[in-house]
């Protein structure tokens, strides 16, 4: 059995994913695997277990148990979102080879390096690092990517999604620095950042109420409320936010703005994921 971990906003992790996932029972049709959204699995409690409590403390170990772990997810400022970071440090690995894959805009910096801090004291015998060129996704810093760019870099992410598949099937295994300290004080920065970004999300009144980013926000960091005199349920946004641009870039209604960044009239989503896929 193969575990794939994934979080995604906009479609790019969960893309590649999908098609590791392809990939590797085209390989081998017996072979199982699972997609599991970390966003959900980390929150849902389904990955608690009462065997691995850390005595006398607040937190709950979890077990991840597979023949091999893949985890697929976006660089968020040189670092791996909040709730990953979290899922994974709180992991016990009973899993003999760990895949690492980040998706990344320009450049992941020391994503990788990051996460590899936290998993060599892990006990883990055999692990794969790997960087997944996309789409950049955050538009109040590098505006709404163009037809040409968007089909440009998916190419990208298919080719070295399928030459790292082969490499996981074939289960190799690399090292990467964790030496970046750069990377190191922006995510840093960034972590300090996302406690209080929830609170300059802003909704606009062109919101209809559908729901659709209630429904598609990884960790349910946005809760419907109906304000005083409006006629239609609202989002709010809470401290949960991991300010991955998922409802930004998919309220149909180009309805949410954080603080006064300009997000132009078209969001982002990969062009083979729907909407609905990312609701899962
Ligand atoms: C808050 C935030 C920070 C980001 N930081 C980086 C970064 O440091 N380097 C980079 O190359 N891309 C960065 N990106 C772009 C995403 O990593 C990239 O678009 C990723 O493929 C999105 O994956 P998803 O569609 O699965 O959410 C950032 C995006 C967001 C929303
Ligand atoms: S997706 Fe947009 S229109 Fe729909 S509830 Fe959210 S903000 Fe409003
Ligand atoms: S509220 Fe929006 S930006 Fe924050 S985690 Fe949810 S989808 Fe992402």
């Amino acid at each position: 059995m193969t575990k794939i971990f994934y979080f995604s906003a906009t479609g790019n992790s969960l893309w590649s994913a999908k098609k590791i996932a392809h990939n590797i029972s085209a390989d081998n049709p017996t072979e199982k695997y699972e997609l599991v959204n970390i966003g959900k699995a980390a929150y849902d409690g389904s990955f608690a277990n009462d065997d691995l409590k850390i005595s006398g403390g607040k937190k709950q170990k979890h077990l991840i148990e597979a023949d091999a772990v893949i985890f697929v997810f976006p660089s968020f400022a040189y670092g791996m979102p909040r709730v990953m970071r979290q899922f994974v440090k709180n992991a016990e690995f009973k899993a003999s080879y760990v895949a690492a894959l980040v998706t990344y805009g320009s450049s992941p910096g020391g994503t990788l390096g990051g996460l590899r801090r936290i998993l060599r004291k892990k006990n883990i015998s055999k692990m794969f690092f790997g960087k997944i060129p996309a789409v950049e996704n955050y538009l109040a810093i590098f505006g709404t990517p163009g037809e040409e760019t968007i089909k440009k870099r998916s190419e990208a992410q298919k080719r070295v999604t399928d030459d790292l598949s082969r490499l996981i099937i074939e289960r190799k295994e690399n090292k990467v620095s964790s030496f970046y300290p750069l990377s190191f004080f922006v995510y840093c920065l960034f972590t300090l950042g996302i406690k209080i970004f929830y609170r300059f999300y802003q909704v606009s009144d062109k919101c209809a109420g559908c729901g659709v980013c209630e429904k598609i926000c990884p960790v349910s960091a946005i809760v419907m409320k109906t304000k005083k005199g409006a006629s239609v349920k609202q989002p709010r946004f809470t401290s949960r936010c991991e300010h991955c641009q998922g409802c930004v870039n998919l309220c149909p209604l180009r309805a949410i703005q954080f603080a006064r960044a300009r997000f132009g009239s078209r969001g982002y989503r990969h062009p083979e994921i729907s909407i609905n896929e990312l609701i899962k």
